[in-house]
């Protein structure tokens, strides 16, 4: 058996019966294998399941497949790369950040905090009152400025710093009065040593690779926090990407189910009226752990918030009451 990828829409039967080894080999029982092969490539019982798997635009596959559960083709019979990439075109943002896009960033100004949204900031200020944090505030991957408003609301002074340029241009116009600066990835030069109370970063490590890359970032806010200070970090929990959600989707991604992590998992945000995929890195909160104990930072409590009937603000959850989308670790600065 050559190197293969799936495609397409498994149904959750037929994923089951892909659980494989710790190397990502499963076996499919040839009966999951449905509907005519793919550009004359035969259809696999045992797939290797390989590097990214692009999200699938079923729209773009030939008529007679779309009733298929899955597609694998041998790399042996001539199916390329170049073949998905026929197939997949431009549907997946899968650049190094999906924010820097002008498209995006616009939509994503107009977004508040509201839906599945919700939940990554409800308990904040209960977490600032709980450790006494107030000051002056990083917001690490501001975006369009959403969380950095959020702090200034609370009480705390603040800076907004993305990689993003697209995503600033728009903070700046939504809050001209506004600190909001475009920084390279994980430089905070432009700040001294402690020059911070709190760090806040809202959902940026989603988008960020490797553990070597995590850990050098959260050195570099350790280095600008002062001592004693509070970072607190926002991130997709690992079931995030196996849901629905009110804010976002995932049904079209089942080859979420599967990743480890570090790896590329999609989603697709509902609420920003531009669906296009949005592809993350997949981070356990096992991996959380690790990462966290490489850096001068300790981790002080975890949460994981879920809708409440009691909760002020109120929608049609869909999974949000029985599964927290996000994970919120809050760590210290030694005194
Ligand atoms: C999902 S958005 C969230 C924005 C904002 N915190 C909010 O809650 O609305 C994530 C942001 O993190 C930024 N980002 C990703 N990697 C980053 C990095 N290494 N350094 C700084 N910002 C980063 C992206 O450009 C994007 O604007």
């Amino acid at each position: 058996m050559k190197d293969s990828v799936i495609l397409g829409t498994m149904a959750p039967p037929s994923l089951a019966s892909l659980a494989g080894d710790d190397a990502g080999i499963g076996r499919l029982r040839s009966s999951t294998c449905h509907g005519p092969p793919l550009d004359g490539a035969p259809v696999s019982a045992a797939v290797r399941v390989h590097g990214i798997i692009p999200p699938l635009d079923l729209a773009r596959l030939p008529k007679a497949t779309p009733a298929l559960d899955f597609i694998s083709i041998d790399s042996e019979h001539g199916a390329t790369n170049s073949t998905l990439d026929d197939l997949y075109g431009s549907s997946s943002m899968n650049q190094r950040d999906p924010y820097r896009d002008v498209e995006r960033a616009d939509a994503y100004s107009k977004v508040g905090i509201i839906n599945s949204y919700y939940l990554a900031y409800r308990d904040l200020p209960q977490i600032f009152s709980t450790y006494g944090v107030t000051g002056a505030a990083l917001d690490f991957g501001c975006g369009t400025g959403r969380s950095t408003r959020f702090l200034r609301e609370h009480g705390f002074s603040t800076v907004g710093v993305d990689i993003a340029e697209e995503m600033i241009v728009k903070a700046i116009e939504a809050d001209p009065h506004g600190d909001y600066r475009t920084i390279d990835e994980c430089d905070l030069g432009a700040f001294p040593n402690g020059s911070f109370d709190l760090v806040l970063s809202s959902m940026p490590f989603d988008s960020i690779p490797t553990k070597e890359e995590k850990v050098r970032t959260l050195r570099e806010i350790s280095r600008v926090l002062k001592h004693g200070g509070t970072k607190i970090l926002i991130a997709a929990s690992p079931e995030f990407y196996l849901h629905e959600w009110v804010s976002w989707s995932t049904k079209s991604f089942p080859e979420n189910r599967i990743a480890r992590s570090g790896d590329v998992v999609r989603v697709v945000i509902k609420d920003l009226g531009d669906d296009r995929v949005v592809e993350d890195y997949l981070w356990t909160d096992e991996s959380y752990r690790e990462t966290f104990a490489e850096t001068p930072l300790r981790l002080v409590e975890t949460r994981r918030p879920l809708a409440q009937p009691e909760d002020p603000y109120q929608c049609e959850w869909l999974n949000e009451t029985a599964v927290a989308p996000f994970s919120i670790y809050v760590l210290k600065k030694a005194q």
